[in-house]
């Protein structure tokens, strides 16, 4: 049974995945400091699986307290890195909180990756390395513009990094750059549940449905698109968790063509934000209260990936689609304990 560790592992993406890594006969080691998620995230998953979780709170930035992490556990043999500081406008007040946390808590685990002879080393990049993409669907090759936010320089500035430390050891790293997660795993116990305000479409979404906020704001219907508000990419968070579950077998399996490789993650398909809300009103039976504002500074207008890469060499397939999205969500939403 291999054992991996999952960085971030009570947070939104990462819970999913150990729920999926689990479920396919790994065994978990997890780190999470808690700055945003809930160790009842982590209880969720121990309860519905039925399985154990070995989980550490210790801020990643703390060196001694990471590797000895690493000493309890000398059997790692995969890392997924998720922990990471995610708010964008928060990294645009607080930009030295943002290098500060992503930047030294990867280059801790980095190390600790190298030093115990680690193989595999999945980081989690994101859409946001492109900036504002000179051409649609984006594929890996399409070249990154300038980061629109620290947060997304703390993005370009990881992936950075393990491309110029790949040569230097053993370790096979891969970067995977998710488009718009979202949704929620389908039995309705895990989901996202942030300590910071949500600022996401799909949870303003759930929430103002729920009654949590009095109105959804669509930021903009007078772009240049199909029916004038801007255009994402949601892919399911299950099918992240299965993704990031095939990277990992691909490096372990020695599938792998070089040392770094990168895959885009999303579905393929462009949803904008007035498609998004009708499909939440399908699937759940509910009018949503929403009102069209004024365009949010800093938005791309679309964006989409192509991510045939992921299909063809991960032979991953997403199986969820935005209806999917909404109805885990929206289950989420109602059934949530934490
Ligand atoms: P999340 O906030 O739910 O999970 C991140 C987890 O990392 C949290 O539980 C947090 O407490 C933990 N963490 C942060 N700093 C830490 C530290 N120094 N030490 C230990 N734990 C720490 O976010 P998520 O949505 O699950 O995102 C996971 C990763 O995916 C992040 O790296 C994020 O940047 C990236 N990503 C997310 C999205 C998205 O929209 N959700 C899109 C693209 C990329
Ligand atoms: C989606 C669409 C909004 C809220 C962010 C990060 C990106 C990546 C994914 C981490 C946009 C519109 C939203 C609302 C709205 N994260 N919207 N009303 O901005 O595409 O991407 O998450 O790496 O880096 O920037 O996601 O969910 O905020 O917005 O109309 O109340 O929904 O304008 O078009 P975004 P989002």
């Amino acid at each position: 049974m291999h054992k991996i560790l999952v960085t971030g592992g009570a947070g939104y993406i990462g819970s999913h995945t150990i729920v999926d890594l689990l479920e396919k006969g790994f065994e978990v080691v997890s780190i999470d400091n808690h700055i945003n998620s809930f160790p009842a995230s982590i209880d969720a998953v121990q309860d519905f699986t039925g399985k154990k979780v070995h989980h550490y709170e210790v801020d990643l930035c703390d060196m001694n307290a990471t590797e000895k992490v690493f000493q309890s556990h000398s059997d790692i043999v995969g890392i997924i890195h998720f922990a990471a500081l995610k708010a964008v406008g928060e990294s645009v007040e607080q930009p030295m909180l943002y290098f500060n946390n992503n930047i030294k808590s990867q280059l801790n685990v980095l190390h600790c990756a190298y030093k115990y002879n680690v193989k595999a080393f999945i980081f989690s990049s994101s859409c946001t390395v492109y900036g504002t993409a000179e051409e649609l669907p984006v594929s890996e090759t399409t070249p990154m513009q300038e980061a629109e936010s620290p947060y997304g320089r703390t993005k370009q500035i990881g992936e950075k990094i393990l491309k110029d430390s790949h040569q230097s050891g053993n370790l096979n790293i891969v970067s995977l750059r998710y488009f718009n997660p979202a949704g929620a795993h389908i039995s309705g116990k895990l989901g996202e549940s942030p300590k910071v305000v949500a600022m996401n479409l799909v949870p303003v979404i759930t929430e103002t449905a729920r009654g949590k906020r009095q109105k959804c704001f669509v930021y903009g219907d007078d772009y240049n698109t199909r029916d004038g508000s801007c255009i994402r990419d949601y892919v399911h968070v299950m099918d992240l968790a299965d993704a990031h579950e095939k990277a990992l077998s691909h490096v372990l399996e020695g599938k792998n063509e070089s040392k770094y490789e990168i895959f885009n993650l999303g579905i393929g398909k462009g949803v904008s934000v007035l498609e998004a809300i009708k499909a939440f009103e399908r699937t759940s039976g509910i009018k949503l209260n929403y009102e069209i504002g004024p365009r949010r500074l800093g938005d791309i207008v679309a964006i989409y990936a192509d991510s045939s890469k992921a299909h063809k060499l991960l032979n991953w397939r997403p199986q969820y689609n935005i209806e999917d999205i909404m109805s885990t969500a929206w289950k989420w939403e109602i059934e949530r304990t934490y």
